[in-house]
């Protein structure tokens, strides 16, 4: 068995985390591939221009690109030249059949478990990259070593990086989880697979457990820190009905140890392509198994969570004197967090079609993320993009500031007031912005939670 990786799949997941395992692993040669040729060449591209923004990213393939990374379309040869096959493919939330609408769509993974069968010329360890229902694992195993000539062991890697940090969380993870069968072969590949990370991560943070365990924890992790995110929210609502302030309340309640700081940002409601399929998969899994309350608790999540993008335009148009109709709304940002290109699922589509039924006119603004929405929103007629935030709010009646790009406060807001029409309203979804001084100014302005 050699120790070569190949990982099917170049997406946000395959391309960073192959691209530090290749840094972290001179001795190892490393072959991404995916169906995606457009994909591919992005990866390959002579000046850098990833598919995939991430911050630091291409220090990294700049390092290790051509040395011991690859990236190809010829997935045959990657998986012949490497006994190890990370998969890493999308597994989105099934639109079609039984489960619709819950759970994953898990028809590219099937189609990649069949490939690495009919490629195969010797013995793999197959590990799951991407976040999967439980016991996927043994569907795959069942697949591939069904009148296999070799034998195949199945394990679950699932990945916890964060988009917009996906190279720290990489470098620096708070833990690597890797599931397998508790039997010799299992165990075995586990430790082949540890020794990847071993090679960077220390070995008290790589956790193994039993596949099924693996797989359910991705799920719970993100269910979780979900769940943290519609908890604040719902804070967020009754502070602003009581004058308790959001940001007090979340600063004293995570300084309890037992509870922690992180995840308690309110703000316009989690996006981002994980959360909700997650949370939905959790759910399906629950109903399956006739575990309906708790389906019905994490199922509660979701719902706080769109209700906070509803109540962010309802309440636009009560301060709005109730019409929106012709004013032009500003949304400043239209990725899912600051630091990503990213769309999937961002609160920002959702208000801006809210908003789009009340006949405002939009103009969306974002550094990174325009290409992006310009494709979410092509159905909607006469939405404005450009990435010159002045540009965007000349002659608006409000700016919706819906993700915390880091510049966004040290923008000149005198100059932006300047442009827009009175009263110049400013809803900061994200709390990020010095409320007084935009007061100062002349901007009325909205806030989540206070
Ligand atoms: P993605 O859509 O960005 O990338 C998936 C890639 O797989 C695409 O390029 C697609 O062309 C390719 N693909 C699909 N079927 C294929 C096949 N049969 N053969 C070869 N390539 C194929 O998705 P992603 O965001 O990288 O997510 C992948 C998985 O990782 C998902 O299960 C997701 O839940 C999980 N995950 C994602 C993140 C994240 O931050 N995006 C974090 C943790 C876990
Ligand atoms: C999330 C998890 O954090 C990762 O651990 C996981 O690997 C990943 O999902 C996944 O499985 O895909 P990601 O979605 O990239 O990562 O980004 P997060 O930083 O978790 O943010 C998710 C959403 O919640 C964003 O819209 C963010 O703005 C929002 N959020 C987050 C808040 O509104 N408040 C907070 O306090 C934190």
């Amino acid at each position: 068995m050699n120790h070569d990786i190949a990982c099917i799949g170049a997406g946000y997941i395959g391309g960073p985390t192959m691209a530090v395992i290749a840094q972290k692993n001179p001795g190892r040669k490393v072959v991404v591939v995916d169906i995606n040729a457009e994909r591919i060449a992005a990866w390959n591209s002579p000046d850098f221009a990833l598919p995939v923004y991430e911050p630091g990213l291409v220090d990294v393939v700049r390092e290790v690109r051509g040395r011991n990374l690859f990236f190809s379309t010829d997935i045959a040869a990657a998986v012949r030249q490497c006994d190890i096959v990370f998969v890493g493919v999308n597994t989105p939330t099934k639109t079609f059949g039984r489960g619709a609408g819950m759970a994953s769509d898990l028809q590219f993974w099937e189609a990649t478990a069949r490939d690495i069968k009919r490629y195969a010329e010797g013995p793999k360890i197959v590990v799951e990259k991407s976040t999967l229902p439980v016991r996927t694992a043994a569907a795959m195993e069942a697949i591939l070593n069904d009148h296999a000539e070799h034998r195949f062991t199945v394990l679950s890697n699932p990945e916890f990086l964060a988009e917009g940090t996906a190279i720290r969380d990489l470098l620096e993870p708070d833990r690597v989880l890797i599931g397998g069968p508790q039997d010799e072969d299992g165990l075995a590949a586990i430790e082949e697979c540890a020794a990847i990370y071993a090679s960077w991560v220390p070995r008290e943070r790589i956790l193994t457990t039993n596949v099924w365990s693996a797989e359910l924890t991705k799920l719970a992790a993100n269910a979780f820190l979900a769940q943290r995110v519609s908890s604040i929210n719902a804070i967020a609502g009754l502070c602003e009905a009581t004058g308790a302030d959001v940001d007090e309340v979340a600063r004293v309640i995570g300084a309890d140890r037992r509870i922690g700081p992180k995840f308690l940002k309110a703000g316009p409601g989690f996006g981002g392509s994980c959360f909700k399929k997650d949370v939905l998969n959790l759910v399906y899994l629950c109903e399956s198994f006739g575990l309906h309350t708790a389906a019905e608790y994490w199922r509660g999540v979701i719902r706080m969570n769109e209700h906070q993008q509803e109540r962010i335009v309802s309440r636009l148009v009560r301060e709005m004197f109730n019409t929106l109709a012709s004013k032009r709304i500003a949304l400043f940002g239209f990725a899912f967090k600051a630091d990503t290109g990213d769309t999937r699922e961002t609160p920002a589509g959702v208000v801006a079609r809210l908003l789009a039924e009340e006949h405002a006119r939009i103009a969306v603004t974002d550094p990174k993320a325009l290409p992006n929405a310009r494709r979410d929103l092509a159905d909607l007629e006469g939405v404005e993009f450009t990435e010159d935030e002045y540009a965007a709010a000349e002659g608006a009646d409000a700016i919706v500031l819906m993700t915390d790009w880091r510049h966004y406060p040290s923008l000149d807001w005198q100059r932006l007031f300047d442009s827009m029409r009175k009263p110049a309203l400013v809803f900061d979804t994200r709390n990020c912005l010095d409320a007084d001084a935009l007061r100062a100014i002349g901007f009325r302005v909205l806030h989540i939670g206070k």
